[in-house]
């Protein structure tokens, strides 16, 4: 089978986004079809759309449903441009912690500027449909590199992952699931071990169905288990995907994943983390100025809908956590690995990127 879209849009810059719902996964493909701004946002914050790269993505066309939307207002060109401005900030804004959904909506808007100043909201659209199309079809290629690049370096063996980090997170085969699939195409055998990833269960629902479509054997574990499993010495490598990495390399990625690489250096498997250029926050020095995206309590006490704790208790509900950049054997980017995760290496493989 080839790989899931996530995301997809139809027609010309009059068309809409189309987007795979991911919270109907893996019990039903169902798309679901934005017309406006609101939808696209509502879908990145319930995410039903999700993971860095395809939130970025999806930031990108939703500009242009804003654009379409100011055709369809009718607006003369000084509003539509206010207007797809004020809706960017939006999109932008759905989720604080992947850094690649306020990159694509920056880069997007920025080719604004060649435009004329009383360029009509129809040339708005056209502009951000050409970028939008830029920015996915340049993520399938980062991918495809990412892929290529990590194969080399996973140790044989068998490898855990935490999270969904494959097609349905990115507009290719994925970041370090891409790796994982990659290694398997080329021949190399040995099992996927996958967290859950409480509490939504993107390791469950997206990253299983996932492999077991692709015909890769995987296992799905309880997050809390990840100990357990190192301990036994079943795991060659750890790898997992990236929302944002700061200068010196400290990396936020899926609540959990600080855990799994402290958990990791004990057992002394190495802990890879696999991201395109558009992850790295290079303004940002440490890990530390990350914002962490806080979820509402619904999420742990209740897990897929079905209550679990008593009604009167509180929930602590980060999206994400931060691993230092000491606890990182590699990174794996479409231009190289870099090893060690240094800034100086940083800097010297991501180069003029
Ligand atoms: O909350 P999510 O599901 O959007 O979190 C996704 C992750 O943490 C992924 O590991 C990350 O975005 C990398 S996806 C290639």
């Amino acid at each position: 089978m080839t790989a899931p879209v996530a995301l997809r849009w139809a027609g010309d810059a009059a068309g809409h986004l189309e987007i795979l719902d991911q919270t109907k996964l893996p019990a039903r493909l169902e798309w679901l079809a934005c017309r406006d701004v609101e939808t696209v946002v509502e879908a990145i914050k319930s995410l039903r759309v999700r993971g860095a790269p395809a939130i970025g993505i999806a930031g990108a066309y939703g500009l242009v449903v804003a654009a379409a939307e100011a055709v369809r207002a009718g607006l003369p060109p000084d509003e539509a441009l206010a207007h797809v401005l004020a809706r960017g900030e939006e999109l932008a804004s759905a989720r604080p912690t992947a850094v690649n959904l306020r990159w694509a909506v920056e880069r997007s808007l920025g080719k604004l500027a060649a435009l004329a100043a009383d360029a009509p909201a129809a040339a708005l659209a056209q502009a951000l449909l050409a970028e939008a199309r830029a920015i996915h079809a340049e993520d399938e290629r980062l991918c495809a590199a990412i892929g290529r690049h990590g194969a080399a370096v996973l140790p044989a063996g068998n490898v855990l992952t935490h999270c969904n980090t494959g097609a349905l997170a990115t507009g290719g085969i994925g970041t370090a699931l891409g790796v994982i699939t990659t290694a398997w195409e080329r021949g190399r055998r040995f099992e996927v071990f996958a967290d859950e990833t409480r509490p939504l269960f993107q390791g469950a629902r997206l990253t299983a169905w996932e492999l077991v479509e692709r015909g890769i054997p995987v296992t799905v574990l309880c997050d809390s288990a990840a100990g357990h499993l190192l301990a036994t010495g079943r795991i060659a490598a750890c790898i997992v995907g990236a929302d944002r990495i700061t200068a010196n390399g400290d990396t936020a990625n899926k609540i959990g994943t600080y855990s799994l690489a402290v958990l990791a250096a004990a057992h002394g498997v190495p802990f890879y983390v696999a991201a395109p250029s558009s992850t790295f926050d290079l303004a940002l020095a440490t890990g530390a100025d990350i914002p962490i995206e806080e979820r509402g309590p619904a999420e742990v006490l209740a897990p897929l809908g079905v209550p679990a704790a008593p009604a009167g208790a509180k929930a602590f509900n980060p999206a994400f956590d931060v691993t230092p950049a000491r606890l990182i054997r590699a990174i794996i980017t479409e231009h190289g690995v870099i090893d060690p995760v240094t800034s100086a290496r940083i800097a010297a493989v991501l180069g003029g990127r």
